[in-house]
């Protein structure tokens, strides 16, 4: 079970340990990721995306889910602004999280913690000051 806990110093640094993180997972991989707004979620999904020459990553807050695609296909969701379960099933929550071709990142996974796959990697990035950030990486089955 993979499990790690970083201080990071830069932004250098998170992008480092995203890119490092890529290495660990793969197609079918759901990561969830939690720390206050601001910490650092979707820069870190930025970086990661990167390693797959993804370069159109945003903030999916208002859209609820982006897709990208490059050398691997990212579904990107952001829980902060849902009210309601009802706008995730909606949308076709259900086929973004079983589709084995993707690998989906979610911020904000707690809001919804009962339809989340207990199978997945957890992120939680602690802001520290205007730079450093505590990243800690969990596997759980
Ligand atoms: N070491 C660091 N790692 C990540 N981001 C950092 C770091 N140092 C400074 N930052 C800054 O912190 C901000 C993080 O913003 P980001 O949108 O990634 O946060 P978020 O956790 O996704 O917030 P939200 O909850 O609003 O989605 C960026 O402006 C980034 O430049
Ligand atoms: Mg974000």
């Amino acid at each position: 079970m993979f499990k790690k806990e970083i201080i990071v110093q830069t932004l250098a640094e998170t992008a480092e340990a995203a890119s490092e993180f890529a290495n660990v997972i793969k197609k079918g991989s759901v990561i969830t990721l939690t720390g206050n707004l601001g910490a650092g979620k979707t820069y870190f999904v930025k970086a990661l995306c990167k390693k797959y020459n993804i370069l159109n990553v945003s903030s999916p807050s208002f859209a609820i889910v982006n897709t990208y695609s490059g050398k691997e296909i990212v579904h990107h969701f952001d829980f902060y602004r849902i009210i309601s379960v009802n706008e995730l099933y909606d949308i076709g929550f259900e086929e973004y999280i079983s589709d084995e071709e993707a690998v989906v990142f979610i911020e904000w996974a707690e809001l919804f913690e009962e339809i989340i796959p207990k199978k997945r990697f957890q992120i939680n990035i602690d802001f520290i000051n205007d730079y450093k950030r505590k990243i800690n990486i969990e596997e759980r089955k």
